[in-house]
């Protein structure tokens, strides 16, 4: 007889993983389909952000950026060093050994809470009372299903990824060594995350971006020191408004032709090539069509606000849905369909997740930037507040970047927060929290903020929404 569940969840990326967990906690029986494979040909659980995303970047940025601290910053404090040298291949395995502490930690998770992994990749084959899902060979039942089955990285038309010369992320991720020239297309999150690594290990950087605006999702004060930072004072050579033509990939060298934004001929050439342009749902074999499973024009799984797809008992999270492509995303959803399909009411603020760019500064923010909220006719004050005069900033010797408040101007209300520095990711939570109570900017402005910490300047900028800032 075929394997029953309740609940089977297809993908164990962060928002399957979680899922999955979530379900088991409510005494609901749960499978979980993953067939990934890593480099080393072995199943792995924890889908692109584990094994080929978020955890291995950020292992190579916290790498890079001590060795750009060794070899450039440490003179400040009165350190000096000589020498400084990098092992790449020892880099790259301290983050394979993350990745694989952390992927192995998911295969502890599904023991603890029961979880049947079934290795492979499923397909939906019928619908009906419970739904018929064939994974290795072998049909198994369920009464609900969770799509999780993310996203994969979008590539350029007649462009081939041999993740040796041209890269997606997976490539990018595993240089052996450091190019001399590396050639990035996309100045999105990975461009700018991915550039950074390589750029402070010796690389010279050249990212070409098809929009005339740069980061145009971010707040334009900061777009403007962000600009300011990564290419005059970092050097990555940005180019924007262009078009790419066509690639040329050989051994001895890549050459990519492009018109600029004056519409006149250029060549790039480059030792590898990143093409970070996007990602594209993944739904290939999943059987969309065998049981009427609705796509949008775009190839992601139509859901409504609580994930739910056109099929009674079908939901869909994270990356293979609308809305931002993050981990946490993901992972917020798949709580939320858990405690769904048990009987219970939960929701997302969909409104109050917050971005965050791991670049030096790193780049935060939740919600409406000023000119977003312009745009939809809100009238708005806002405050801002930099480093440069923070004491905990200073002692860091991390003085670049700044925070502003953006609140409605009749009630105070606070619409989104951005922040612009090296620690911005461990400050943002404060936004994200504020926004989810529907606090104000005087409510920040009154809570005590412990001194001296780099959240003091959140707080001056939500003094300086009403220009009362006290430290300037
Ligand atoms: P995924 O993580 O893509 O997992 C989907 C899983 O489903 C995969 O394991 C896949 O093998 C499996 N699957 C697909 N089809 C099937 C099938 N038919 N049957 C069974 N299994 C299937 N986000 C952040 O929030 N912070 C970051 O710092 C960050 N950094 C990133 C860096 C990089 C380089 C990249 C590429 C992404 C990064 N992201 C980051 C984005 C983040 O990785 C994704 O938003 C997140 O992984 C989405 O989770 P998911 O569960 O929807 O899908
Ligand atoms: P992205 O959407 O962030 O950026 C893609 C960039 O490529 C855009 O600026 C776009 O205008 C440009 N582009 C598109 N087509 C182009 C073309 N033909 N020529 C030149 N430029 C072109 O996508 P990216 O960087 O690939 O990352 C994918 C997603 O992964 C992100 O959107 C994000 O959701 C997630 N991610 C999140 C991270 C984080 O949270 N820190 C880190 C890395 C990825």
């Amino acid at each position: 007889m075929a394997q029953a569940f309740d609940v089977l969840v297809i993908g164990a990326g962060p928002g399957g993983y979680i899922a999955a967990v979530r379900a088991a906690q409510l005494g609901l029986r749960t499978a979980c389909i993953e067939g990934w494979k890593n480099a080393k040909g072995e199943l792995a659980l924890g889908g692109t952000c584990l094994n080929v995303g978020c955890i291995p970047s950020k292992a190579l940025l916290a790498s890079s950026e001590e060795f750009e601290k060794a070899s450039r910053h440490l003179d400040a404090h009165g350190i000096s060093v000589s020498g400084v040298k990098i092992d790449i291949a020892k880099m790259q395995s301290r983050k394979d050994a993350i990745v694989t502490k952390m992927t192995k930690g998911i295969e502890y998770l599904f023991k603890k809470n029961k979880i049947t992994w079934l290795q492979g990749f499923g397909r939906l084959v019928s619908g009906g009372e419970a739904y018929a899902v064939e994974v290795g060979g072998e049909t198994v039942q369920a009464k609900h299903v969770i799509v999780a089955t993310g996203s994969k990285a979008r590539h350029l038309p007649g462009v081939a990824v041999d993740n040796e010369l041209v890269c997606d992320n997976e490539g990018a991720l595993a240089f052996g060594a450091v190019p001399r020239r590396l050639g990035v297309i996309g100045a999105g999150v990975i461009g700018l995350e991915l550039g950074s690594v390589w750029r402070r290990l010796g690389a010279e950087v050249t990212i070409l971006e098809a929009l005339p605006a740069f980061l145009g999702a971010c707040d334009e004060a900061v777009q403007k020191e962000a600009w300011k930072q990564f290419t005059k004072v970092q050097g990555l050579d940005i180019r924007l408004g262009v078009k790419i033509g066509k690639v040329t990939a050989r051994k001895a060298g890549i050459a990519v032709e492009y018109a600029d934004d004056q519409g006149a001929a250029q060549k790039l050439e480059c030792d590898r090539l990143v093409v970070s342009i996007g990602r594209v749902p993944n739904t290939d074999g999943l059987g969309a069509e065998a049981v009427g499973l609705k796509l949008d024009a775009r190839g992601f799984i139509e859901a409504d606000d609580h994930c739910r797809t056109n099929l009674p008992n079908v939901y869909a999270i994270g990356d293979v849905v609308r809305g931002p492509m993050l981990a946490h995303k993901a992972e917020d959803e798949g709580v939320m369909v858990a405690e769904l399909i048990a009987g219970q009411k939960p929701h997302i603020d969909y409104a109050c997740i917050p971005w965050i760019i791991y670049t030096n500064p790193e780049i935060a923010w939740v919600g409406k930037s000023e000119q977003q909220a312009k745009a939809e006719g809100i009238v708005v004050k806002t405050g801002q507040f930099p480093f440069s005069v923070n004491g905990r900033a200073l002692g860091l010797n991390e003085p670049v970047g700044f925070a502003k408040v953006v609140a409605d101007a009749a009630t105070d209300r606070v619409l989104g927060v951005h922040i612009i520095h090296a620690r911005a990711s461990d400050v943002i939570q404060e936004g994200v929290t504020t926004m989810e109570f529907a606090g104000a900017a005087e409510d920040i402005a009154r809570i005590v903020h412990g001194h001296p910490t780099l959240s003091e300047v959140v707080k001056e900028a939500a003094l300086n929404v009403d220009k009362r800032s006290l430290n300037m």
